[in-house]
């Protein structure tokens, strides 16, 4: 038996001794989305968050996911195998900041990705996420001016997909792992394969996204080849997507548009750490667990509900 099947064995018996429901981020490492319940993209998670029944969750993936589950279900207990795991763009703003920005448009609604902290959610009038920002955009009146944060890349490809370019105003932060692809370098991927497909998140540049035969989030990418004869596809993604693109197609060929495009604090999780967070001899599971305050939880459940209905 592999260290990695022994981990996973004693990972799901650890789970199912202490009710707990694993979920897993599509970046997370192949044996750690191998051992979840459940895998999704960020929508698809905080959904089974909300109606799963287990009493504990394991969150693998990134800060603001495990907090989005906790502002759902507060009665559960949401704990993270290494809560260093944060996004660095949902750091890019700031409570103040967005205060500051909220007084200069008192007339603004707040759309903010769920990529956000739950003090940032609490001042949101609505959350989205990459599935969803589109539609949850074209809800408001056409003329409604519309603060959007962080990502500057997803607020513009949504500005541009509503005609809303001169009513909404855009926080600048960005995924440094979406930010960095460019269209020049996967013009030459595309040209050493000619009939292949790009598919590209909008969290993407908008010169990678102008390019892009398909723009969507990351399990509308697991989605997309089923509809497509295309063999070959080109991912603008992090590459943790690759492995289960290729475990649902293993006739296609899925190539990174980068190579480098990994997110270092979506492999922060382990196997070994999620054992560890579950095991006997963890004497101290506070250290793993994510809570927000209630004055603010309330407030971010309310931004978090409005995107789920
Ligand atoms: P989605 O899985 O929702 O597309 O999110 C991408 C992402 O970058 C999450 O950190
Ligand atoms: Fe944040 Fe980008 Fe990493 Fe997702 S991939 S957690 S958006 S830094």
């Amino acid at each position: 038996m592999s260290d990695f099947a022994a981990l996973q064995q004693e990972l799901r018996r650890l789970a199912a001794e202490r009710d707990v429901v694993i979920l897993a981020h599509n970046y997370q490492r192949p044996e750690v989305q191998d051992a979840a319940d459940h895998t999704g993209d960020s929508l698809e998670l905080s959904r089974i968050a909300a109606a799963d029944p287990h009493s504990v969750i394991l969150f693998c993936g990134v800060h603001f996911m495990a907090e989005t589950a906790y502002i759902l279900s507060p009665q559960k207990t949401v704990l993270m195998p290494d809560k260093r795991a944060g996004c660095p763009m949902a750091d890019m703003v700031t409570v103040a900041g967005l205060r500051k920005l909220k007084a200069e448009h008192p007339d603004a609604v707040v759309v903010s990705y769920v990529n956000t902290s739950a003090e940032i959610k609490a001042e949101t009038d609505v959350c989205c996420t990459s599935a969803n920002a589109v539609q949850i955009v074209e809800r408001f009146p056409r003329d409604q001016k519309i603060i959007f944060v962080p990502d500057r890349n997803l607020g513009d490809y949504v500005a541009r997909q509503t005609g809303r370019e001169d009513t909404m105003i855009l926080w600048q932060g960005w995924c440094h792992v979406h930010d960095d692809f460019r269209a020049a370098e996967i013009e030459e991927l595309r040209a050493a394969n000619p009939d292949s497909v790009l598919m590209a998140h909008p969290e993407s540049r908008r010169e990678v996204l102008e390019i892009a035969d398909v723009v969507t989030s990351t399990s509308g990418m697991l989605r997309y080849p089923e509809t497509s004869d295309a063999r070959t596809f080109i991912v603008a993604t992090e590459t943790g997507l690759l492995y289960k693109l290729g475990k649902l197609y293993p006739d296609r060929t899925f190539i990174p548009a980068s190579k480098q495009a990994v997110c270092p604090n979506m492999k922060r999780t382990t196997l070994e750490k999620a054992v560890a967070t579950l095991s006997d001899e963890w004497d101290d599971v506070l250290e793993h667990e994510v809570v927000v305050p209630e004055p603010i939880r309330v407030k971010a459940l309310a931004a978090v509900e409005r995107m789920l209905a």
